[in-house]
Protein backbone atom coordinates (compact mmCIF):
# COMPACT_ATOMS: atom_id res chain seq x y z
CA UNK A 1 0.00 0.00 0.00
CA UNK A 2 1.12 3.41 -0.77
CA UNK A 3 0.80 7.05 1.11
CA UNK A 4 -2.02 8.01 -0.93
CA UNK A 5 -3.89 4.34 0.48
CA UNK A 6 -3.96 3.03 -3.03
CA UNK A 7 -2.16 0.02 -3.96
CA UNK A 8 1.51 0.56 -4.35
CA UNK A 9 1.96 0.39 -8.38
CA UNK A 10 5.74 0.28 -8.76
CA UNK A 11 7.74 1.70 -11.81
CA UNK A 12 11.12 2.74 -10.39
CA UNK A 13 12.48 -0.86 -11.85
CA UNK A 14 15.49 0.82 -13.68
CA UNK A 15 16.75 1.27 -9.98
CA UNK A 16 15.89 -1.04 -8.10
CA UNK A 17 13.22 -4.15 -9.25
CA UNK A 18 10.50 -5.23 -7.16
CA UNK A 19 8.87 -6.96 -5.93
CA UNK A 20 11.47 -9.91 -6.32
CA UNK A 21 10.81 -13.54 -7.48
CA UNK A 22 9.70 -16.40 -4.91
CA UNK A 23 12.47 -18.03 -3.60
CA UNK A 24 14.33 -14.90 -3.19
CA UNK A 25 13.75 -14.17 0.22
CA UNK A 26 12.98 -17.59 1.07
CA UNK A 27 16.99 -18.17 -0.42
CA UNK A 28 18.23 -15.33 2.31
CA UNK A 29 16.07 -16.64 5.51
CA UNK A 30 17.90 -19.96 4.82
CA UNK A 31 21.24 -18.75 4.40
CA UNK A 32 21.56 -16.75 7.43
CA UNK A 33 19.63 -19.10 9.56
CA UNK A 34 21.46 -22.44 8.03
CA UNK A 35 24.58 -21.50 6.29
CA UNK A 36 25.83 -17.55 7.35
CA UNK A 37 29.36 -18.62 8.15
CA UNK A 38 32.15 -17.09 6.41
CA UNK A 39 32.67 -18.77 3.02
CA UNK A 40 36.75 -19.27 2.21
CA UNK A 41 37.84 -19.15 6.24
CA UNK A 42 37.30 -22.41 7.42
CA UNK A 43 36.41 -26.13 6.93
CA UNK A 44 33.91 -26.63 9.07
CA UNK A 45 30.78 -27.55 8.10
CA UNK A 46 28.54 -24.50 8.03
CA UNK A 47 31.54 -22.87 6.34
CA UNK A 48 31.68 -24.94 3.03
CA UNK A 49 27.93 -25.06 3.23
CA UNK A 50 28.55 -20.73 3.09
CA UNK A 51 31.33 -21.47 0.28
CA UNK A 52 29.10 -23.41 -1.76
CA UNK A 53 26.54 -20.57 -2.15
CA UNK A 54 28.80 -18.74 -3.71
CA UNK A 55 29.96 -21.13 -6.19
CA UNK A 56 25.71 -21.88 -7.15
CA UNK A 57 25.88 -18.21 -7.63
CA UNK A 58 28.35 -18.20 -9.38
CA UNK A 59 27.61 -21.51 -11.66
CA UNK A 60 24.21 -19.70 -12.66
CA UNK A 61 25.88 -16.07 -13.75
CA UNK A 62 28.23 -17.86 -15.72
CA UNK A 63 25.09 -19.78 -17.39
CA UNK A 64 23.30 -16.50 -17.77
CA UNK A 65 26.43 -14.67 -19.59
CA UNK A 66 28.22 -17.85 -20.93
CA UNK A 67 31.40 -17.29 -19.25
CA UNK A 68 33.06 -20.53 -19.59
CA UNK A 69 35.02 -20.17 -16.20
CA UNK A 70 32.52 -19.20 -13.38
CA UNK A 71 35.70 -17.81 -11.24
CA UNK A 72 36.47 -15.50 -14.01
CA UNK A 73 32.66 -13.46 -12.49
CA UNK A 74 34.06 -11.70 -8.66
CA UNK A 75 30.54 -10.58 -6.65
CA UNK A 76 30.64 -7.08 -5.91
CA UNK A 77 28.22 -4.45 -3.71
CA UNK A 78 26.55 -3.16 -7.06
CA UNK A 79 27.60 -2.33 -10.58
CA UNK A 80 29.32 1.04 -9.59
CA UNK A 81 32.07 -1.18 -7.48
CA UNK A 82 32.51 -3.50 -10.77
CA UNK A 83 32.71 -0.79 -13.00
CA UNK A 84 35.27 1.13 -10.82
CA UNK A 85 37.54 -2.31 -10.25
CA UNK A 86 37.32 -2.26 -13.84
CA UNK A 87 38.08 1.58 -14.76
CA UNK A 88 40.62 1.53 -11.53
CA UNK A 89 42.21 -1.82 -12.34
CA UNK A 90 42.73 -1.44 -15.64
CA UNK A 91 43.39 2.29 -16.48
CA UNK A 92 47.58 3.29 -16.60
CA UNK A 93 49.06 7.02 -17.12
CA UNK A 94 48.43 8.26 -20.76
CA UNK A 95 45.61 5.44 -21.66
CA UNK A 96 42.89 6.99 -23.70
CA UNK A 97 39.43 6.18 -23.31
CA UNK A 98 36.45 6.07 -25.63
CA UNK A 99 33.01 6.55 -23.95
CA UNK A 100 29.74 7.48 -25.26
CA UNK A 101 27.42 10.21 -24.20
CA UNK A 102 24.85 7.64 -22.76
CA UNK A 103 27.42 6.29 -19.80
CA UNK A 104 25.73 6.67 -16.22
CA UNK A 105 28.49 8.53 -13.67
CA UNK A 106 29.67 5.07 -12.17
CA UNK A 107 31.44 4.98 -15.25
CA UNK A 108 31.43 9.13 -15.82
CA UNK A 109 32.70 9.70 -12.86
CA UNK A 110 35.79 7.55 -12.34
CA UNK A 111 36.96 7.94 -16.20
CA UNK A 112 37.10 11.79 -14.51
CA UNK A 113 38.83 11.16 -11.50
CA UNK A 114 41.34 9.13 -13.24
CA UNK A 115 41.65 12.21 -15.76
CA UNK A 116 42.63 14.08 -12.67
CA UNK A 117 45.02 11.39 -10.69
CA UNK A 118 46.11 9.66 -13.33
CA UNK A 119 46.40 11.92 -16.50
CA UNK A 120 44.16 9.82 -18.64
CA UNK A 121 42.37 11.13 -21.62
CA UNK A 122 38.77 10.54 -22.08
CA UNK A 123 36.48 10.99 -25.60
CA UNK A 124 32.79 10.50 -25.18
CA UNK A 125 31.41 9.89 -28.62
CA UNK A 126 27.96 11.44 -28.89
CA UNK A 127 24.45 10.00 -29.45
CA UNK A 128 21.72 11.71 -30.95
CA UNK A 129 18.94 12.49 -29.36
CA UNK A 130 17.05 9.75 -29.29
CA UNK A 131 19.82 7.79 -28.02
CA UNK A 132 21.27 6.35 -31.09
CA UNK A 133 25.29 5.66 -31.41
CA UNK A 134 27.22 5.80 -35.29
CA UNK A 135 29.65 3.20 -35.05
CA UNK A 136 31.81 5.53 -37.71
CA UNK A 137 31.92 8.20 -34.81
CA UNK A 138 33.36 5.43 -32.37
CA UNK A 139 35.98 4.56 -35.22
CA UNK A 140 36.68 7.30 -35.66
CA UNK A 141 38.03 8.25 -32.15
CA UNK A 142 40.25 5.36 -31.85
CA UNK A 143 44.07 6.57 -31.36
CA UNK A 144 46.71 4.64 -30.37
CA UNK A 145 46.55 5.36 -26.72
CA UNK A 146 43.15 3.95 -27.20
CA UNK A 147 43.50 1.35 -24.23
CA UNK A 148 39.23 1.08 -23.44
CA UNK A 149 36.41 1.26 -24.34
CA UNK A 150 33.79 1.64 -22.15
CA UNK A 151 29.63 1.94 -23.04
CA UNK A 152 26.63 1.28 -21.08
CA UNK A 153 24.32 -1.79 -23.05
CA UNK A 154 21.33 0.32 -22.14
CA UNK A 155 20.57 3.83 -21.27
CA UNK A 156 19.45 4.54 -17.98
CA UNK A 157 17.70 7.22 -18.97
CA UNK A 158 16.97 6.73 -22.52
CA UNK A 159 16.40 2.82 -22.88
CA UNK A 160 18.02 3.03 -26.09
CA UNK A 161 20.41 -0.14 -26.84
CA UNK A 162 23.81 -0.29 -27.98
CA UNK A 163 25.04 -2.14 -30.44
CA UNK A 164 27.12 -4.22 -27.88
CA UNK A 165 28.35 -7.06 -30.60
CA UNK A 166 29.12 -4.34 -33.14
CA UNK A 167 31.16 -2.41 -30.31
CA UNK A 168 33.06 -5.77 -29.41
CA UNK A 169 34.19 -6.58 -32.80
CA UNK A 170 35.43 -3.17 -33.55
CA UNK A 171 37.15 -3.17 -29.92
CA UNK A 172 38.72 -6.48 -30.60
CA UNK A 173 39.45 -5.46 -34.48
CA UNK A 174 41.58 -2.26 -32.70
CA UNK A 175 43.41 -4.04 -29.94
CA UNK A 176 41.31 -2.58 -27.20
CA UNK A 177 39.59 -3.81 -24.07
CA UNK A 178 35.91 -3.63 -23.89
CA UNK A 179 34.14 -2.87 -21.27
CA UNK A 180 30.16 -3.22 -20.72
CA UNK A 181 28.04 -1.87 -18.54
CA UNK A 182 25.10 -4.27 -18.31
CA UNK A 183 23.80 -2.18 -15.53
CA UNK A 184 19.97 -2.03 -17.54
CA UNK A 185 20.53 -5.07 -19.43
CA UNK A 186 21.94 -7.98 -17.34
CA UNK A 187 18.70 -10.44 -16.85
CA UNK A 188 16.90 -8.16 -19.61
CA UNK A 189 18.53 -8.68 -22.99
CA UNK A 190 21.09 -11.56 -24.16
CA UNK A 191 24.64 -11.70 -23.35
CA UNK A 192 27.25 -13.76 -24.47
CA UNK A 193 30.85 -12.67 -23.08
CA UNK A 194 32.49 -14.34 -25.94
CA UNK A 195 30.64 -13.67 -28.78
CA UNK A 196 30.24 -10.25 -28.12
CA UNK A 197 33.68 -10.03 -27.67
CA UNK A 198 33.09 -8.66 -23.60
CA UNK A 199 36.34 -7.97 -21.62
CA UNK A 200 34.83 -6.39 -18.64
CA UNK A 201 31.46 -7.10 -18.07
CA UNK A 202 29.78 -5.03 -14.91
CA UNK A 203 26.58 -6.00 -13.39
CA UNK A 204 23.99 -4.90 -10.64
CA UNK A 205 22.06 -7.85 -8.63
CA UNK A 206 18.88 -5.78 -7.55
CA UNK A 207 17.91 -5.16 -11.20
CA UNK A 208 16.85 -7.14 -13.67
CA UNK A 209 18.81 -10.35 -11.87
CA UNK A 210 16.15 -9.75 -9.69
CA UNK A 211 18.02 -10.20 -6.38
CA UNK A 212 18.62 -7.75 -3.25
CA UNK A 213 20.53 -4.54 -3.26
CA UNK A 214 24.54 -4.98 -2.57
CA UNK A 215 25.18 -7.60 -5.00
CA UNK A 216 26.41 -7.59 -8.26
CA UNK A 217 29.50 -8.29 -10.02
CA UNK A 218 32.90 -8.43 -12.70
CA UNK A 219 33.47 -10.95 -14.97
CA UNK A 220 36.73 -10.38 -15.82
CA UNK A 221 38.34 -12.11 -18.86
CA UNK A 222 41.23 -14.54 -18.44
CA UNK A 223 42.98 -12.41 -20.97
CA UNK A 224 43.15 -9.83 -18.66
CA UNK A 225 44.53 -9.18 -15.19
CA UNK A 226 43.73 -5.92 -13.60
CA UNK A 227 45.20 -4.45 -10.47
CA UNK A 228 43.02 -4.97 -7.60
CA UNK A 229 40.25 -2.32 -6.18
CA UNK A 230 40.86 -3.77 -2.43
CA UNK A 231 43.26 -5.71 -0.79
CA UNK A 232 42.80 -7.92 2.11
CA UNK A 233 41.64 -11.00 3.49
CA UNK A 234 40.48 -13.63 0.95
CA UNK A 235 41.52 -16.80 3.13
CA UNK A 236 43.72 -18.30 0.43
CA UNK A 237 47.90 -17.99 0.79
CA UNK A 238 46.89 -16.02 4.31
CA UNK A 239 50.63 -16.50 4.86
CA UNK A 240 51.48 -14.00 2.11
CA UNK A 241 51.84 -10.23 2.16
CA UNK A 242 50.56 -10.24 -1.54
CA UNK A 243 46.98 -10.36 -2.75
CA UNK A 244 46.48 -14.06 -4.44
CA UNK A 245 46.29 -14.18 -8.02
CA UNK A 246 44.17 -16.75 -7.93
CA UNK A 247 40.37 -16.14 -9.33
CA UNK A 248 37.86 -15.31 -7.49
CA UNK A 249 39.95 -14.37 -4.66
CA UNK A 250 41.75 -11.70 -6.07
CA UNK A 251 39.09 -9.50 -6.56
CA UNK A 252 36.94 -10.46 -3.70
CA UNK A 253 39.11 -9.20 -0.51
CA UNK A 254 36.91 -9.55 2.70
CA UNK A 255 34.03 -11.12 4.02
CA UNK A 256 31.36 -11.46 1.05
CA UNK A 257 27.34 -10.54 1.21
CA UNK A 258 26.88 -14.67 1.00
CA UNK A 259 22.94 -13.68 2.32
CA UNK A 260 22.85 -11.59 -0.67
CA UNK A 261 24.78 -13.56 -2.96
CA UNK A 262 22.00 -16.68 -2.01
CA UNK A 263 19.28 -14.19 -2.71
CA UNK A 264 21.07 -12.98 -6.59
CA UNK A 265 21.29 -16.53 -6.84
CA UNK A 266 17.36 -16.94 -6.74
CA UNK A 267 16.75 -14.04 -8.80
CA UNK A 268 19.23 -15.64 -11.63
CA UNK A 269 17.60 -19.39 -11.10
CA UNK A 270 14.13 -17.09 -11.70
CA UNK A 271 15.57 -15.89 -14.88
CA UNK A 272 16.73 -18.55 -16.18
CA UNK A 273 14.11 -20.55 -16.03
CA UNK A 274 11.96 -18.31 -17.47
CA UNK A 275 14.65 -17.14 -20.09
CA UNK A 276 15.88 -14.11 -20.81
CA UNK A 277 13.92 -13.73 -24.26
CA UNK A 278 10.53 -14.27 -22.29
CA UNK A 279 11.32 -11.86 -19.91
CA UNK A 280 13.15 -9.21 -22.87
CA UNK A 281 9.35 -10.27 -24.73
CA UNK A 282 6.86 -9.41 -21.97
CA UNK A 283 8.70 -6.03 -20.80
CA UNK A 284 8.54 -4.72 -24.51
CA UNK A 285 5.17 -5.39 -24.76
CA UNK A 286 4.41 -3.21 -21.52
CA UNK A 287 6.81 -0.69 -22.80
CA UNK A 288 4.94 -0.62 -26.37
CA UNK A 289 1.67 -0.11 -24.00
CA UNK A 290 2.84 2.70 -21.93
CA UNK A 291 4.41 4.89 -24.97
CA UNK A 292 1.48 4.21 -26.75
CA UNK A 293 -1.03 5.60 -23.77
CA UNK A 294 1.82 8.36 -23.04
CA UNK A 295 1.91 9.89 -26.50
CA UNK A 296 -1.45 9.65 -27.08
CA UNK A 297 -1.81 12.71 -24.57
CA UNK A 298 -1.75 16.57 -25.11
CA UNK A 299 1.92 18.23 -24.32
CA UNK A 300 4.27 14.97 -23.35
CA UNK A 301 7.41 14.28 -25.13
CA UNK A 302 8.78 10.81 -24.69
CA UNK A 303 12.75 10.59 -24.51
CA UNK A 304 14.42 7.54 -26.44
CA UNK A 305 13.67 5.55 -29.01
CA UNK A 306 10.30 5.87 -31.71
CA UNK A 307 7.66 4.06 -30.58
CA UNK A 308 8.17 -0.10 -32.19
CA UNK A 309 11.71 0.43 -31.76
CA UNK A 310 13.72 -1.40 -29.67
CA UNK A 311 14.44 -0.29 -25.88
CA UNK A 312 14.33 -1.79 -22.57
CA UNK A 313 11.35 -0.99 -20.11
CA UNK A 314 12.46 2.27 -19.24
CA UNK A 315 10.00 5.10 -20.68
CA UNK A 316 11.40 8.84 -19.82
CA UNK A 317 9.18 11.86 -20.64
CA UNK A 318 8.59 15.60 -19.84
CA UNK A 319 5.13 17.19 -19.85
CA UNK A 320 5.29 20.65 -20.76
CA UNK A 321 4.34 23.14 -18.45
CA UNK A 322 4.96 20.73 -15.70
CA UNK A 323 8.12 19.70 -13.15
CA UNK A 324 9.23 16.41 -13.40
CA UNK A 325 9.79 16.00 -9.81
CA UNK A 326 6.44 17.94 -9.40
CA UNK A 327 4.77 15.18 -11.30
CA UNK A 328 6.20 12.37 -10.16
CA UNK A 329 5.43 13.89 -6.70
CA UNK A 330 1.68 13.65 -7.30
CA UNK A 331 1.73 10.71 -8.91
CA UNK A 332 3.16 8.67 -5.73
CA UNK A 333 1.24 11.42 -2.96
CA UNK A 334 -2.31 10.72 -5.05
CA UNK A 335 -2.45 7.84 -7.48
CA UNK A 336 0.53 5.89 -5.29
CA UNK A 337 2.61 5.33 -8.39
CA UNK A 338 6.49 4.96 -7.90
CA UNK A 339 8.79 6.65 -10.39
CA UNK A 340 12.29 8.54 -10.61
CA UNK A 341 11.68 12.31 -11.47
CA UNK A 342 14.68 14.73 -11.99
CA UNK A 343 18.25 14.09 -13.59
CA UNK A 344 19.34 10.38 -13.40
CA UNK A 345 22.93 10.22 -12.86
CA UNK A 346 23.55 10.89 -16.87
CA UNK A 347 24.44 14.59 -17.65
CA UNK A 348 25.61 13.55 -20.83
CA UNK A 349 22.17 11.71 -21.67
CA UNK A 350 20.17 14.82 -20.23
CA UNK A 351 22.54 16.75 -22.85
CA UNK A 352 21.75 14.52 -25.97
CA UNK A 353 18.04 14.43 -24.91
CA UNK A 354 17.68 18.07 -24.68
CA UNK A 355 16.75 17.92 -21.53
CA UNK A 356 19.34 19.51 -19.39
CA UNK A 357 17.13 22.37 -17.85
CA UNK A 358 14.33 20.40 -17.62
CA UNK A 359 15.36 16.79 -16.17
CA UNK A 360 12.55 14.17 -17.23
CA UNK A 361 9.67 11.71 -15.49
CA UNK A 362 10.98 8.09 -15.58
CA UNK A 363 8.89 4.99 -15.31
CA UNK A 364 10.24 1.82 -15.57
CA UNK A 365 7.80 -1.37 -15.80
CA UNK A 366 9.03 -4.57 -14.73
CA UNK A 367 8.53 -8.03 -15.38
CA UNK A 368 5.66 -8.26 -12.83
CA UNK A 369 4.31 -4.94 -13.81
CA UNK A 370 0.42 -5.70 -14.69
CA UNK A 371 -1.46 -4.65 -17.87
CA UNK A 372 -4.01 -3.02 -15.67
CA UNK A 373 -1.30 -1.19 -13.96
CA UNK A 374 0.07 0.40 -17.00
CA UNK A 375 -3.22 1.06 -17.55
CA UNK A 376 -3.59 3.28 -14.23
CA UNK A 377 -0.25 4.91 -14.70
CA UNK A 378 -1.37 6.41 -17.99
CA UNK A 379 -5.09 7.45 -16.26
CA UNK A 380 -2.65 8.59 -13.62
CA UNK A 381 -0.91 11.04 -16.01
CA UNK A 382 -3.73 12.04 -17.87
CA UNK A 383 -5.44 13.12 -15.35
CA UNK A 384 -2.31 15.35 -14.49
CA UNK A 385 -2.16 16.83 -17.86
CA UNK A 386 -5.45 18.04 -17.84
CA UNK A 387 -5.44 19.07 -13.84
CA UNK A 388 -1.71 20.77 -13.76
CA UNK A 389 -0.93 21.67 -17.68
CA UNK A 390 -0.80 25.85 -17.95
N1 LIG B 1 21.40 3.67 -11.71
C1 LIG B 1 20.09 3.55 -11.19
C2 LIG B 1 19.11 4.39 -11.95
O1 LIG B 1 19.31 4.72 -13.07
C3 LIG B 1 20.01 3.76 -9.74
O2 LIG B 1 18.08 4.71 -11.41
Amino acid sequence: MSESNKPLIYMDNAATSWPKPPGVAEAMARCLEESSANPGRGSHTMAVRASRILFEGRKRLARLFRVANPNDIAFTLNATHALNMAIQGLLQPGDHVIATSLEHNSIRRPLEALRRTRGIEVTYVPTDDRGRLDLDRVEAAVQSRTRLLAATHSSNLLGSILPVQELGALARGRGIRFLVDASQSAGVLPIDVEFMNIDLLAFPGHKGLMGPQGTGGLYVSPELELEPLLYGGTGSRSESPEQPTVRPDRYEAGTPNTVGIAGLTAGVEFVLGETVEKIQAREKTMTDKLMEGLLGLPGIKVLGPELGEDRTAIVSFVIEGIDPSETAFILDQQFGIAVRSGFHCTPLGHESAGTTETGAVRASPGYFTAESEIVSFIDAVGEIVKAYRS
